[in-house]
């Protein structure tokens, strides 16, 4: 008899009624001696099956333990208990792999979130677990959605990068030379032509400078892949190893650049709303239990679901960066000394401060835009008209209750001479980056992109607190088992 998949017999339960199946899983919870959830992955839900003592024998009865692996077979039959519509009655149990409970990690009970990362061979079995990595593929196919029936071309950027301008000082050396004893030039520094590229290079901190190429050949293009970023940031916002989204636009401005960034983010968290409503709740049941005992401040202002549905339907507040900055200092917590920072024109935003915008003045998602032109990339266009000592950039940063910066992007410079001049005020030698003054110098045009990290919007629509529970296996300082 062919296997059959939870997900397909709860879809389907009619044409199954009465019929022999057979169906293998993991066994979540077993009632009674009698009455076993069993789960196969291919759902959040559970299938009930029924054992006796009477058709199966007693000793296999005894192996049939949380999270032990079994095959079964027996009739589809209309349930009369509660919770379930069908169940299936077994006339055959196969074990397909015992789990000896006397060692085994997990038990069949809440456990730490913490204490879970220490085994993340084995958390991906837990409800939670599960639904944020269920969601978290909802949403990486959302986005491939979202942009094929919208007309960009998925680019894939290089992962090793020899160009080094972006991220000065937090990359992470990619090299074949000996460590111990590398080759040295008459100076004394590493000899990287000696290096398997015959040049230093480094993992990516973002595909933006290669999708400039691919959207002045191809109009529009996103990248999706694995960036790295050798900060020393051990916050629950930050990882080493975090996949990024970076559509880049020929012919698009800040202002198109925007609307893109807002449509696309509403689509995706719409598309998990239609599509993994049986993980929302879990991910919201969770939320209510953890905060029972929290003070009513400390809680979230809504459910998941709710939140869920507000950002999808209202639009994001859009201010300058100047607005953003009056908003914060006659603030009643600034005034009276509340914020652990003072800001004044030309500082960047703390996280205090985006947190304020967002969760309590707005309360909804932000976009600031044009930043001060010292605070951002060399890449960003300078905007026109603005005081000599107050020039601004066309910047954008998308900030989210609860999280904070989920987007950065920009409109790029295309006046070659302005990119230039804004290269050797960094410090950037111009000669190294060529090719990419070169897009300017042949058939250049204004365009525009941004970026967005995957783990952060996956932590919002998930409601998880720490970035390290929505990828499967989170790298960060000091941290890169399994
Ligand atoms: O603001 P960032 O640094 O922008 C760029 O890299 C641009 N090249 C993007 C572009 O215009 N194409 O990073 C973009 C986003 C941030 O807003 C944040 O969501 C996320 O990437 N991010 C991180 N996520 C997790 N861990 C880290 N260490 C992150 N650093 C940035
Ligand atoms: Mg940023």
């Amino acid at each position: 008899m062919k296997r059959i998949e939870v997900a397909e017999l709860l879809s389907n339960e009619d044409k199954y009624i009465d019929q022999p199946v057979k169906l293998s899983g993991w066994v979540k919870a077993f009632r009674n001696n009698q009455f076993i959830a069993l789960s196969d992955g291919t759902t959040m839900k559970t299938i009930q099956v029924v054992v006796n003592n009477e058709s199966i024998d007693e000793s296999l009865i005894k192996r049939i333990g949380f999270h032990a692996c079994i095959q079964i077979m027996g009739t589809v039959k209309k349930s009369l208990g509660k919770g379930q519509s069908i169940e299936i009655v077994a006339d055959n149990v196969l074990i397909l792999g015992d789990n000896d409970l006397g060692t085994y990690p997990l038990q069949p009970k809440r456990q730490t979130l913490e204490f879970l990362r220490e085994q993340a061979h084995f958390r991906m079995r837990t409800n939670t677990m599960s639904a944020v990595f269920r969601i978290r593929h909802a949403m990486a196919f959302a986005v491939h959605n979202y942009f094929n029936s919208n007309g960009y071309h998925y680019l894939h950027s290089p992962i090793i990068t020899g160009s080094d301008a972006e991220g000065a000082g937090e990359m992470f050396r990619v090299t074949t030379l000996d460590a111990k004893q590398p080759p040295l030039t008459d100076d004394g520094k590493v000899d990287f032509s000696e290096d398997f590229f015959g040049k230093a290079t480094n993992l990516t901190v973002s595909g933006q400078l290669q999708a400039e190429i691919g959207a002045l050949a191809l109009g529009k293009v996103y990248t999706f892949g694995p960036t790295f970023r050798a900060e020393n940031s051990n916050t629950t916002r930050h990882l080493s190893e975090f996949w990024m989204i970076e559509p880049e636009m020929a012919f698009f401005d800040i202002h198109d650049n925007m609307d893109l960034a807002e449509n696309f983010l509403q689509s995706i968290i719409k598309y998990v709303l239609e599509n993994c409503k049986d993980e929302l709740e879990v991910l919201d049941a969770r939320i209510i239990e953890t905060e029972k005992n929290m003070k009513k401040e400390l809680r979230r202002p809504m459910g998941l679901i709710e939140s869920l549905e507000f950002v999808t339907s209202h639009e994001f507040e859009r201010i300058t960066y100047t607005e953003a900055l009056q908003i914060i200092m006659n603030s009643k917590p600034y005034k009276k000394k509340k914020f652990e920072y003072m800001v004044t024109w030309g500082d960047d935003l703390h996280s205090e401060h985006e947190r304020y915008l967002v969760e309590k003045h707005f309360k909804k998602p932000v976009i600031v835009r044009d930043y001060p032109k010292s605070i951002k990339a060399f890449y960003m266009r300078e905007n026109e008209g603005t005081e000599p000592d107050k020039k601004t950039v066309a910047a954008m940063d998308i900030l989210f209750p609860g999280i904070g910066e989920v987007v950065g992007g920009s409109q790029r410079e295309e006046r070659l001479d302005k990119l230039v001049e804004r290269m050797e005020e960094v410090g950037i030698e111009p000669a190294e980056m060529q090719w990419y003054l070169d897009l300017r110098k042949f058939g250049g045009c204004p365009h525009s992109g941004f970026g967005l990290g995957f783990e952060r919007i996956v932590q919002y629509v998930t409601g998880m607190g720490n970035i390290r529970d929505v990828i499967p296996f989170p790298r960060a300082p000091k941290t890169a088992e399994f």
